[in-house]
């Protein structure tokens, strides 16, 4: 059974960002009519230039701290995909207040708005820093540890107010926990860059890439296509189905919470490939990549410091949940995302 989201009114925060952007192409190219809600802190205009081209395509400047706004933005649509927020561990631990305030009153000002506008779905992008220090892997939706910044203390707290929305209000919910999403348009600007657009900027430049710790930290690498495949279905998967799967997850998996046949959805799940690269294999990864484009990338080395206050040493999560309640799975390894960030980051950046 095939579940898509065609022909609705949906609004996409954050799409002027990385993640929403990619997003937008494809809701549009289903036939959708988009909104956009974004203040372009960190989205960037160019993101929209496909965009733009289409008659069924609506942008909105500005942001989700402003509760009209979001009442305004959110009005006649069908879903919500909520991307918006201040994102980057080192950003919150150098200025909590204003990602508290975005990726918090931001979120449940639109959840608020969300609600009063009876959307179907409201799904949101959650964050695999919510696993805290908790040391087990694979990463397992109901054991979390405590957090480590307050950025993953914001995006947890977003997830309790998305399940006591939809149990006081009746909201359905579905929050997706990225892992290090990659891919085409992610910024390699600025100090709070993620990781392989900064390393992949460097080295386009022949500098030497600056590695936080000894290389030996993981990261389960997501590839965007992977991501956008996981919010398509968290909204198309029919409230029944969902049920009914949510009912066989829990008989054949240990220690998930029982359901209340009568509850409203209101689920997180993990989006990743499942499979761990470290920082050492990710360098050495992305120099090959690059140097089919330039021989000379494969000479320059890397430089190693200290560990990064509030980063987890390892992460790989199980997406065993996602495969059986939306039919989530990943078309996009590692490596096969890898070539394709690599070759457009040389069309982009060279
Ligand atoms: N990229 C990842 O690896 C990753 C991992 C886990 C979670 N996430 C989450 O996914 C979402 C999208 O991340 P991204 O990587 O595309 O980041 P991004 O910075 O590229 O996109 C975020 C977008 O939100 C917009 N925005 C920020 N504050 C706003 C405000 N107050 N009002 C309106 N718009 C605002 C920005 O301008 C930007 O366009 C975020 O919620 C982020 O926390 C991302």
């Amino acid at each position: 059974m095939k579940f898509e989201v065609k022909n609705n009114k949906v609004l996409v925060t954050g799409g002027a960002g990385f993640i929403g952007s990619n997003l937008i192409d494809i809701l549009l190219e289903n036939g959708n009519s988009v909104v956009c809600l974004d203040n372009f802190s960190t989205g960037n205009i160019q993101n929209l230039e496909l965009a733009q081209s289409n008659a069924n395509f609506t942008l909105i400047e500005g942001d989700i701290r402003d509760k009209d706004t979001c009442i305004q933005a959110v009005e006649g649509c069908d879903y919500v995909f909520h991307q918006a927020a201040l994102g980057s561990v080192p950003r919150s631990i150098a200025d909590p207040i204003t990602s508290t305030a975005v990726n918090i009153m931001g979120f449940v000002n639109l959840l608020f708005a969300a609600k009063e506008a009876g959307v179907k779905r409201f799904i949101y992008a959650a964050s695999s820093s919510t696993y805290g220090d908790h040391k087990a892997l694979p990463k397992v939706e109901h054991v979390i540890g405590n957090a480590l910044s307050p950025y993953a203390i914001t995006k947890y707290v977003d997830e309790l107010f998305a399940k006591n929305f939809s149990d006081i209000y009746g909201i359905e919910t579905v929050g997706l926990r990225y892992f290090n999403v990659f891919g085409k348009r992610q910024d390699p600007n600025g100090g709070y860059a993620a990781v392989i657009p900064k390393f992949v900027s460097s080295l386009i430049k022949h500098q030497s890439p600056y590695i936080n710790g000894d290389g030996t930290n993981s990261r389960d690498f997501t590839y965007i296509d992977n991501v956008i495949q996981a919010n398509l279905l968290a909204a198309a998967v029919p409230s029944a189905i969902f049920k009914e799967r949510m009912k066989e997850y829990q008989a054949n998996t240990a220690g998930v919470p029982g359901i209340n046949e009568g509850a409203t959805i209101s689920e997180v799940f993990n989006v990743a490939y499942g499979e761990r690269t470290s920082l050492n294999e990710l360098a050495a990864a992305i120099k090959e990549g690059l140097s089919n484009y330039d021989p000379a990338i494969a000479a320059i080395s890397f430089q190693y410091g200290p560990n990064r206050p509030g980063d987890v040493a390892h992460s790989m999560a199980s997406i065993d949940k996602g495969k059986t309640i939306l039919g989530y799975v990943p078309q996009y390894s590692f490596q096969t995302g890898l070539k394709e960030a690599c070759a457009w980051y040389w069309e982009n950046l060279k």
